[in-house]
């Protein structure tokens, strides 16, 4: 089996060798406590066995209903946000055509996004489109009452119900969410909708392979299983029985772990494959919302290049030197392409005809590369064979064990996020819902 590559020798001139290694002992049995679900937050620990947990008449269900909804529709509404929107996304864009939405005869249905934003633009947009075309909805939320998926759901399933009819609406609705708890668990019995259930162990960011992230994969053609074949394999590549220098989980968490600790406190997760944009922005979730608190935390960032060498590049060479760069390489790619040879040589370019694409976006990497850590950034370096489900699959696990290996090693607890509720109290006196009256009331004395 190949597998997912972490190398950190780029580390080694910044924090030496023997004290990530001297982390050892440490980051094993982190890992262990993650297993044993000893650990802090040990209520939220269903996502480590989840890879092998996951039954086949579970996957065989999901199939089954994609296969239903993909008969019927061109394209599929997903509503959710954070860690119910992003994990889809993540693997969603990273498989797709890039210019999936502009092809002729696809296959499968579209996925598109709302309830992540409270744009009232953008839903009007999305409603414009969605005039044209025949649409499911697949409508996620663990708590059920989160402000911005359940408005997107009211606006959205009212348009359904006004195009389809109730009736015919009503099996074009799937709600993911609490087997019991929640305003969308009401609606979805009352309506009589096709549901699935989040584990109650499970919190948001670490949900891609439940079916949060599963049944909207499947209805847009992606092969799940393969996702989860991925992620179980790095399940067994990652457990705490794995030698700490052989265990990608363990050299990842205990290598930014160091940096940290020497001052490097923003990690920037660049790609140079760009439809990896959106794993950036569930890894950001995925770190920012289990390690930041308590005044801690790396601060996750990322660039998408080359495209952002010409914009972050500046800084990420010869700005405040607190970065780290952590790279996903891509060694294949789907295609081929040779930049072809011409007589006059107008452009200067015939240096490089007859050589592939990628060799120039390979050499874009090595070069880069090699100027940040001239330049005083730390390089780690995750290297994946391919881009496909089953790597993919490899990677979100990947960084969902080490991100819990991470955080215990900061001392937090990786699975709470106390911090998400400031801002909705705030907006929930403002517009002045019931039992917030003094919140609103203290708020309206601060603004005026
Ligand atoms: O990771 C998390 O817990 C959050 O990002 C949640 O997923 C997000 O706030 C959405 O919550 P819910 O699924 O309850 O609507």
């Amino acid at each position: 089996m190949e597998a997912l590559k972490v190398d950190i020798s780029k580390v080694f001139g910044f924090v030496p060798k023997a004290d990530i290694y001297g982390l050892a002992a440490d980051a094993v049995a982190h890992a262990r406590a993650l297993e044993k679900k000893t650990g802090k937050g040990n209520d939220f620990l269903g996502w480590v066995n989840l890879p092998s947990a996951i039954s086949d008449v579970e996957l065989k269900d999901i199939e089954k209903t994609a296969f239903m909804i993909r008969k019927q529709v061109e394209a599929v509404v997903v509503i959710g946000i954070g860690g119910s929107y992003l994990g889809t996304r993540a693997v969603a864009e990273a498989l797709s055509h890039s210019f999936l939405h502009l092809k002729k005869n696809r296959k499968n249905p579209i996925i598109l996004y709302a309830g992540q934003n409270i744009g009232e633009d953008y839903l009007n947009e999305l409603m414009e489109i969605l005039n044209g075309m025949k649409y499911a909805i697949v409508v996620i939320s663990k708590s059920g009452t989160t402000t911005e998926p359940a408005i997107a759901f009211r606006i959205l399933k009212n348009h359904l119900e006004k195009r389809a009819g109730r009736a015919a609406a009503k099996d074009l609705i799937i709600a993911i969410t609490d087997a019991q708890k929640g305003a969308l668990r009401s609606t979805a019995t009352k309506e009589g909708y096709k549901t699935y259930v989040i584990p109650d162990d499970v919190g948001g960011r670490y949900s891609v392979l439940t079916p949060v992230g599963l049944v909207p994969l499947a209805i847009s053609g992606i092969d799940v299983r393969a996702l989860v074949k991925g992620a179980i394999d790095m399940e067994k590549l990652a457990s705490s029985s794995v030698p700490f220098e052989q265990n990608p989980c363990n050299l990842y968490a205990a290598a930014r772990t160091m940096l940290y600790r020497s001052g490097k406190n923003i990690e920037i997760l660049a790609n140079f494959e760009n439809k990896l944009h959106f794993v950036a922005e569930w890894w950001k979730q995925l770190y920012g919302e289990s390690e930041g608190k308590e005044g801690k935390g790396i601060f996750p960032a990322s660039v998408d290049l080359s495209a952002d060498l010409h914009s972050m590049g500046q800084y990420i060479q010869e700005g405040e030197r607190v970065l780290i760069e952590t790279v996903i390489s891509v060694n294949e790619t789907s295609t081929r392409l040779e930049i072809p040879k011409t007589k006059e040589d107008l452009d200067g370019l015939n240096y490089i005809a007859g050589k592939r694409v990628d060799t120039v976006n390979k050499m874009a990497e090595l070069g880069t590369m090699l100027a940040h850590v001239d330049g005083g950034v730390p390089n780690i370096r995750i290297e994946l064979p391919k881009l496909n489900e089953y790597y993919l699959g490899q990677l979100m696990y990947f960084f969902e064990k080490a991100c819990g290996i991470s955080g215990y090693l900061l001392g937090v607890n990786p699975f709470d996020q106390p911090g998400v509720e400031a801002y909705k109290k705030n907006m929930f006196a403002l517009l002045e819902k019931r039992g917030f009256e003094e919140e609103t009331k203290k708020l309206r004395t601060r603004i005026l």
